[in-house]
């Protein structure tokens, strides 16, 4: 008898969505083999996952999506039937930095997987021991480009037009996926997220980074007029988009995920230093003076808006968390666990990591 009724590979398991994503599968799906692939960049921890890594339906193997032989080996070695897509280099700034380790990772390692998942199941009819196989790929909204005010919103009609590095490589692995549909027939099925918040994200990204610069008094750099504007959306609700759209998604179907909810960068950095000064017993807003405007990022994106009836109209999934309910919790969660931030910053997380597994 099977010990399990499938294996899926859950890659970046160890990243902000990742985790959420990874402890969904875990809990909900005991009857699942859940394999947490993940190279551990600056950005994966497993202290994420400590509540969940000594489940037996949960493996975690550290490797890179770059390495073909691993893996196909790991692939086969493990029956897998599922690829839930997440790991990437994913933060903006670094790719205006550094793009190549975006096209590595993003591009490359995308296309790696995809070729690895192809040798192991094109020639078992795209069925691994009686499953179909799927391979789902994680996008953003950022590959549709950037809307003035008063556009509509994204739709999955919208057509690719990414700006930045780190879009451009998401888009290019995104069309990667496309076209192994295409060409070879690989069952695949897509999503594009906005912007996530929520507990676990390395604290560069706006979010996190404000809520521990405005509890140390530090400066706020808002980038240019702070009028740009983003869709946010809770964590774990894209992390229930993903397990819809995993199980029920149309293949080659693509899903966009948002919140309906956008906001302007200079609103919700107000709304950051409100919540954060009440929750530490300050006098109302009283760190507002933090606010720094700095030099615009180049080539920065004006809007990002989302359009997510489909996903609602075909899968009935609907965000759960109202916005101000997940800022207040997730501000509460940065400030109730400053040794994780203090932990993933000064990487003792890859001392944590030796200390479990006996090497990097
Ligand atoms: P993250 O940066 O927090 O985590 C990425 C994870 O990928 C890390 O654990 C890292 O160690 C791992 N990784 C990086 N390079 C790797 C490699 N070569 N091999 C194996 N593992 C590697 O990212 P995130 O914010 O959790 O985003 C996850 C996915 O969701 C990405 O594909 C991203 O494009 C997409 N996405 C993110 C958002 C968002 O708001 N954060 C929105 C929409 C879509
Ligand atoms: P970020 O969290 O980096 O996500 P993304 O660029 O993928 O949308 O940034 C969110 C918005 O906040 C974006 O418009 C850039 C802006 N921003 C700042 O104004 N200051 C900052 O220090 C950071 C990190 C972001």
């Amino acid at each position: 008898m099977k010990k399990f009724e499938r294996t899926i590979m859950i890659t970046g398991g160890a990243g902000f969505i990742g985790n959420h994503v990874v402890r969904l599968f875990v809990r909900k799906y005991p009857d699942y083999h859940i394999i947490n692939v993940d190279k551990l960049t600056y950005a994966g921890n497993l202290a994420n996952l400590r509540d969940i890594e000594n489940q037996p339906n949960y493996t975690f193997v550290k490797a890179d999506i770059c390495d073909y032989e691993n893996m196909s080996r790991l692939l086969a070695e493990n029956n897998v039937d599922g690829i839930i897509h997440l790991a990437a280099e994913t933060h903006v700034d670094r790719s205006i930095k550094d793009p190549f380790v975006f096209a590595r990772t993003n591009v490359m390692g995308t296309l790696t997987l995809l070729h690895a998942a192809k040798t192991y199941w094109e020639p078992q009819g795209w069925k691994v021991e009686g499953n179909p196989v799927r391979f789902y790929q994680i996008s953003t909204d950022e590959v549709y480009g950037s809307l003035s005010f008063g556009d509509k919103p994204f739709t999955e009609k919208s057509k690719y037009d990414p700006h930045s590095p780190y879009s451009a490589s998401k888009a290019s692995a995104d069309h990667f996926v496309r076209s192994f549909h295409d060409t070879f027939g690989m069952p695949v099925v897509l999503s594009n997220c906005s912007n996530n918040y929520g507990p676990y994200q390395f604290p560069e990204k706006l979010i996190p980074l404000f809520i521990n610069n405005i509890r140390y008094r530090k400066p706020l750099p808002v980038y240019g007029s702070g009028e740009n504007v983003r869709d946010w959306l809770y964590v774990e609700d894209h992390a229930r988009a993903i397990d819809l759209v995993f199980h029920k998604g149309e293949t080659y179907g693509t899903y966009n995920i948002g919140g309906f909810n956008e906001w302007k960068n200079i609103d919700l950095i107000k709304v950051l230093v409100k919540v954060t000064d009440k929750i530490l017993g300050r006098p109302e807003s009283a760190d507002i003076d933090l606010i720094t405007y700095v030099s615009d990022r180049k080539g920065h994106d004006l809007r990002y808006a989302i359009d997510s009836s489909k996903i609602t109209k075909e899968l009935g999934w609907m965000p759960s968390l109202q916005f101000e309910e997940g800022i207040e919790k997730t501000v509460r969660w940065y400030l109730d666990n400053q040794d994780w931030l203090d932990n993933v910053t000064s990487g003792d997380y890859q001392l944590y990591y030796e200390s479990m597994y006996g090497h990097r």
